[in-house]
Formats: structure tokens, sequence, C-alpha cells
């Protein structure tokens, strides 16, 4: 078995030599560090078994507000690492505070050998247990979940998509989802809240992209009767429907600059009000959003606040495109072959040969989405008791149509649409500004075409 591993952070090297001298010859894999943002990224890097840290790192401080902030943190990094913290001799109140925080245990500077042993080692014992019993229900509820949405997701590239869902499905960590259109972002953002402890309370969604900048701020946040003109009576804004529940946001590089900093607020502290009204409302969400676009990139590009995305994306679950997981093709036609059989009743039995090969050569630039477009119509197309190449109907990339006079105005842009999409590999933004779109109006395009 593997060593377990434990993360030690002071900033005394003598303090770290003692602790990595004494943990070593229990057995432990020890691994140091000397600041907290050290501690973060040690976190976010890897899994460690258990943390100690001490609580004060500027050597003029001794108010242990650092670790205080840093436990804060680490709540969110990874929320079930056990934490134990080190104070000075005597202050046990900054202790108590420390564990109300989420740490678990404390020792007191300078410490006693087996004392200091015996709480990493139960420590650890009682959080494997809790792991294991965390994991269990999770997957339990999965199990039990009715209407959960189905993944098809055996490939390697997957792997880590599910790794991801289990480990911080059950936490309150906000989850940025992330890929290319119809790699299936909502179905893992449906995942996450069925396995949370929030799945009996609801899911609420909130598309960015399709809505106008001015009903956006009352569509999340809620009106008061007479806020605007049109505001006739009160309205619930979103996060209030979601209180105790998941928020699901999609499209959130849409969100306009100006509402980004009241998302902040409402993501930081759990508060906020109703247009038009000065009352300040508390909620409890978990927010779970999702983009195809690039943010660090609208981060820069100074549409996208960095301090809402590194709220937003505590965790980050990237989903890759379908030709980097082509092992997944043939499970997920046969799936929407039989949907599809099933309810235009058809008899169909599979595929031959060369609409497989076809299948899996295809570049699938609307992903997921566009391969169930593809089987539904060749679904519908096919005569006997297989599908064959030429019912996919697919594009061959190569040659394109061959006439641009025969084709409708809609034909014309689907065709110019897929070529930008093509050229900027899929990124959608860049395709928007190639063809002189906004993002939102791409993609009022990309679902009236099925792209
Ligand atoms: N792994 C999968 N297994 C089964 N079905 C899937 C899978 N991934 C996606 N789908 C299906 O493909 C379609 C598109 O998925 P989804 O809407 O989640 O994609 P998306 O990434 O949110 O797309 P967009 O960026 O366009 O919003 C849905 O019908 C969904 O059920
Ligand atoms: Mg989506």
């Amino acid at each position: 078995m593997d060593k377990q591993r434990i993360l030690i952070a002071d900033d005394q090297q003598d303090v770290l030599e003692a602790l990595r001298f004494l943990l070593k010859a229990e057995g432990f894999a020890i691994e140091a560090v000397t600041s907290p943002g050290a501690v973060l990224n040690a976190l976010q890097v890897r899994d460690y078994d258990a943390l100690i840290m001490d609580l004060n790192y500027t050597r003029d401080t001794t108010s242990g507000q650092e670790g205080l902030d840093l436990l804060a943190q680490i709540q969110r990094v990874d929320p079930v690492i056990p934490v134990i913290v080190m104070t000075a001799w005597g202050s046990v109140e900054l202790a108590v505070e420390a564990m109300r925080r989420g740490a678990r245990d404390f020792i007191q500077k300078p410490w006693e050998n087996a004392r200091l042993i015996a709480i990493v080692k139960t420590q650890l014992a009682l959080s494997e247990a809790l792991r294991r019993g965390q994991r269990l229900e999770a997957e339990n509820r999965l199990l039990r979940a009715e209407g959960k949405p189905l993944m098809i997701a055996e490939s390697e590239a997957m792997a880590p998509v599910l790794t991801l869902i289990s480990r911080v499905g059950p936490s309150d960590a906000n989850v940025l989802v992330t890929g290319e259109p119809g790699t299936g972002k909502e179905v893992v953002a449906r995942l996450l809240h069925t396995v949370s402890e929030r799945a009996s309370k609801p899911l609420v969604t909130v598309n960015a992209g399709g809505l106008a900048e001015g009903i956006f701020e009352s569509e999340l946040f809620g009106h008061v009767k007479g806020a605007f003109t049109d505001a006739k009576m009160d309205r619930v804004g979103r996060f209030e429907l979601a209180d105790g529940g998941t928020l699901f946001l999609d499209e959130i590089a849409n969100v306009p600059h100006n509402l980004q900093a009241k998302l902040l607020r409402v993501l930081e502290i759990g508060e906020m009000e109703r247009v038009g009204s000065s009352k300040t409302k508390r909620v409890n969400v978990r927010v779970i959003s999702a983009t195809n676009a690039n943010l660090l990139e609208e981060v820069s590009g100074g549409r996208f606040r960095e301090d809402l995305l590194f709220r937003l994306n505590t965790i980050e679950i990237h989903l890759p495109p379908l030709r980097e997981r082509k092992e997944d093709i043939p499970l997920l036609a046969s799936h929407y072959l039989s949907v599809y059989a099933q309810r235009y009743r058809k008899r169909l039995s599979g595929f031959d040969q060369a609409a497989m090969e076809a299948l899996l050569n295809n570049r699938w630039q609307g992903n997921v989405r566009e391969l169930s477009h593809v089987i539904e119509r060749a679904v519908l197309l096919a005569g006997d008791s297989m599908v064959r190449l030429a019912d996919l109907a697919l594009r061959t990339g190569s040659g394109g149509p061959a006439k641009l006079e025969d084709m409708s105005l809609e034909e014309v842009e689907a065709f110019l649409i897929r070529k930008a999409l093509a050229r900027y590999d899929g990124n959608v933004s860049h395709a928007a500004n190639a063809l002189g779109l906004s993002r939102s109006a791409l993609y009022r395009r990309l679902q009236r075409y099925n792209i």
C-alpha cells in the first residue's frame, strides 16, 4: 500500500524539520510548505491524507488570522481533508475558533511527540471512515436517483471527469464545467446535483446566453413591484428559487459585466437584494456554471472579472470533445439508435461497417448533440435492418456543398457557421468574431441549425 501522505505548513524551518523527522519515522510521506498560498497550491495539485498547519505565517503576527482565512479557503478546495492546526501554548481560544472553521483538532506548541502522533493517527482513521461513508452515500444516491441523467463515459479521456464528479459532487464546492458545445456540460451539472446532499432540493437553471441584458438581473435576483415600468408585481428570482439547492448558470461568459459584481457578492457572502428593494436577503445556493468560452481569455480581454472566475472555478471539470474519446462513439451511437428506433417504430439492429467507420472518423464539431441528431436522421432514412453509410448523410468536410446558388439563405448561413467553427477548432468566441456576430447571436443560430 502507498504511504499515507501528510502536508505540513509552517513558516519556521525548525518546526518543519522536527515534524518531518517525527512523522517520517512513523511511516508517513511528508511534504512541507511555508506559506498559505503554497498550501492551497499543493492541495490543488494532489491529494493528501491530512494537513498539519500553523496559524501564523508572517513573522510579526500572532493573531492567527492568516490561518483562519486559510481554513476557509481550504474548505473550498478540499472540503474533506482533515486539518490539524498548531497554536502557541495557551491560545486555546484560537484553537477553538479554528475548529469552528473546520479544523478537526489542534496541537499546542511545543508539542509532546506521542500526543501529536496519536492525534494524527486518530484523524487519519476517522477521515478514512468518513470518506468511505460519503462515497457510499453518493453512490447510493446516484443509484437510487430517479430520472438521473444518463452519461455514457467508458473512454479513458472521460475517467477524470467521472472521478471528479464522484469526489466533488457531494461537497458544496462551486464547479465550473467547460467544454465545446454539445459535450455534455449540462449532463454533468445534473449529475453533480444528483449526487449532492441537495438532491432533494431544486436544481434551478439560468441561461445567461439567452437573456436580454435588461431582464437578466431581475431573472437572477427577482424584483419588487414598481422597480421598473414592467414590474407589475413582486417576482422571486432564480437565486431565491434555488435556496437550499443548486443553481446552474449556463453560458456564464455571457453574464453582462455590470452584473458580475452582484453575482460575485452573492457567491462570496450569500447576500442579495431584489431589484428595487433595499432589503437584504440571505440565500444558501451551490453554484455550478458552464461555458464553452475560454474564461481566462475573457478575463484578459477585460470582459470577465477575474475575482468572479476564481469564485466559480473552485473545481473545474473539463469535458473532452468527442473526437478525443472515440471509444465512446459506438456506445453513444447504439444508445441513440435504440432510443430513436423505438420512437419511430423501426426495426434496426445496428450499423454496417462503413457507417461505423464514418461515425468514428467524423469531426463532430457539435459533439454528442450532433451525433444524436445524425443518428435520429439516419433512423428515419434507413430502409432495412441496418443503418448504412448513406443514411448518415455526413458532410465529408472537404467538398462542401457544390453550388452556393443552389442553397437557401439558411443553408448558406449554416454552411458559413460550420466553416468558421472548423477554422477555429470549435471556439465559439473566435468563430462569432470572424462572422461579425455576438456570441449569443451565434448560439441562437447553432441551436436553430442543430450544429
Ligand atoms: N456522455 C453522454 N452520454 C449520453 N448522452 C450525452 C452525453 N453527453 C451529452 N449527452 C447528450 O447530448 C446532448 C447535449 O448535451 P448537453 O446539453 O449536456 O451539452 P452542453 O455541453 O451543455 O452543450 P452546449 O454547450 O451546447 O450547451 C444532450 O441531449 C445530452 O443528453
Ligand atoms: Mg448546455
